[in-house]
């Protein structure tokens, strides 16, 4: 049988409608909350009767939203039985199979990939981006930096972390893994060594081994970075690079204190090593707290990357380099081996973004939410897990009692659960005693994804099957 949703659990998730006809506003809400899947795909829709009582509409403004609902592909009719939510082209087209183990299914839930869906504000950023954009159309439209004002937004965005930058010191890049890319192709020398942290972001040591560098692993644990271990290390491999990922790091979700900072920036000085430093979480402080200053405070020679994928949406692909202006030209030239820029109307839609802040407020409030309900979940389902919660980010690293995390990541995907495994995030294997688990789903899918997950585990636990996999890499982990 299908579910439905009720008029008064659509009416909540609706909100106040926009200023406009109430029927088109309601038909770009119910678009966007059926896009992020907040209303899920497959479920009956209230009756046009209900849902106009329950929103004081008239019923002929529910029964336009509906047919334009209709008309664009986000519901269908089912004769007799009502309107329910679909997406343009089906399922499938909304899913990147890559990203998920095993394919895209209706029953599947992603806890693969630490990203969330698109606020709101996304949507009006790009119809505000279409307006601005006959103002480009005369000209040719490449711009290998990036558009001026949307180098402006972000250098503002620096200014105002107390960290002055000129807007032509940033290189709009299609995403923060582009602009690591780019640097490494800029500034690598071969045969080169990189220090990079374990566990750390699967995809940025996969292309730095892929660049040909030398993979050197500085450990993370609860307690966050060793700095005088890392300084060790420097003296002892002279690293070209040290790839860093300072604030809610990814997966660990720690933050690098002020004075650490300062210790590392006098190290790598000392070493002549430059910092990467990768602060795409970094707007992700969930608790009202004041971050750190940025690294490149400490340590003017650090390549900053920053991106639009956790604050704002992935499919934005906005992403970008703030260097030292002595290195700005090589890195222009360098990503014009590679691509000559970012498209105009997703940079238009990207600076109308941050025009309005670093992050939007109720992003950041879904964002608590979901991580204090998978905090209360994973302690009740799953008490023999270990975990420091999070100030902030998306990701909460889960410590098993023993080894295991490849086998429960094989297990849990026969119910239909993905889940990365700890040794996707180590760039020399180990860490199967290691979980992560993001937050970035809506809290009733969090709820059934750890009630499976709970099940699977007790299951390995029962069966006694507690040594698991040693080593698994998945494609593409965000
Ligand atoms: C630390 C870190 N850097 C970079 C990225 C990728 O960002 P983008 O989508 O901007 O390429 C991710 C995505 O998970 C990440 O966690």
């Amino acid at each position: 049988m299908k579910e439905a949703i009720s008029a008064r659990r659509v009416r909540e998730l609706v909100g106040e409608l926009p200023a406009g006809p109430a029927y088109s506003g309601l038909a770009d809400r119910l678009t966007l909350l059926i896009g992020d899947r907040r209303i899920p795909l497959n479920v009956r829709l209230p009756s046009e009767r209900a849902l106009a009582a329950a929103l004081g509409l008239s019923r002929t403004t529910v029964t336009r939203a509906y047919d334009t609902l209709r008309d664009n592909g986000y519901a269908h009719a089912a004769q007799g039985s009502g309107t329910f939510t679909a997406v343009p082209g089906g399922h499938e087209r909304a899913h990147d199979r890559v990203l998920v183990a095993g394919g895209a299914g209706d029953d599947w839930i992603d806890l693969g990939c630490a990203a969330d869906s698109a606020p709101a504000e996304v949507m009006a950023a790009y119809a505000a981006a279409l307006a601005d954009l006959p103002a480009y159309l005369g000209r040719h439209g490449y711009f290998p930096s990036g558009l001026p004002v949307l180098q402006e937004a972000i250098a503002a965005g620096y200014a105002a972390r107390g960290l002055p930058t000129d807007p032509g010191q940033i290189v709009i890049t299609p995403g923060a893994l582009t602009a690591a890319g780019v640097v490494v192709r800029a500034l690598a020398r071969h045969p080169g060594r990189v220090l990079l942290e374990s566990p750390t972001y699967p995809n940025a040591s996969e292309m730095l081994r892929a660049s040909g560098l030398q993979l050197h692993e500085c450990p993370l644990d609860g307690n966050g970075w060793d700095i005088a271990g890392i300084a060790d290390t420097l003296a002892r491999v002279r690293p070209d690079f040290v790839y860093l990922i300072p604030d809610f790091q990814n997966p660990t979700g720690a933050v690098m204190p002020a004075a650490q900072r300062r210790q590392l920036a006098q190290a790598l000085r000392s070493h002549g090593t430059r910092a990467i430093v990768d602060e795409t979480h970094h707007a992700l402080a969930l608790d009202g707290q004041a971050m750190p200053p940025p690294f490149a405070v400490f340590d003017p020679e650090a390549v900053t990357l920053g991106s639009m994928s956790k604050t704002h949406w992935g499919g934005l692909r906005i992403g970008w380099i703030r260097a030292p202006r002595t290195l700005v030209g090589t890195l222009v030239q360098a990503r014009m081996s590679l691509d000559l820029g970012v498209p105009v109307v997703e940079q238009l839609a990207a600076a109308h973004l941050l025009r309005l802040g670093p992050v939007p407020p109720r992003q950041i409030e879904r964002l608590r939410t979901q991580r204090d309900a998978l905090i209360g979940l994973v302690k009740t389902h799953l008490p023999s897990w270990r975990f420091n919660p999070p100030a902030g980010g998306l990701t909460l690293w889960c410590e098993l009692p023993h080894r295991g995390a490849a086998a429960l990541a094989a297990a849990v995907a026969a119910s239909r659960v993905a889940l990365t495994p700890g040794p996707v995030f180590s760039p020399g294997g180990g860490l199967d005693t290691f979980v992560r688990l993001p937050w970035t789903r809506p809290e009733a899918e969090l709820r059934d994804a750890v009630e499976r997950i709970a099940a699977a585990w007790h299951r390995l636990e029962a069966d006694g099957q507690q040594t698991g996999v040693s080593r698994t890499r998945a494609r593409a982990v965000f």
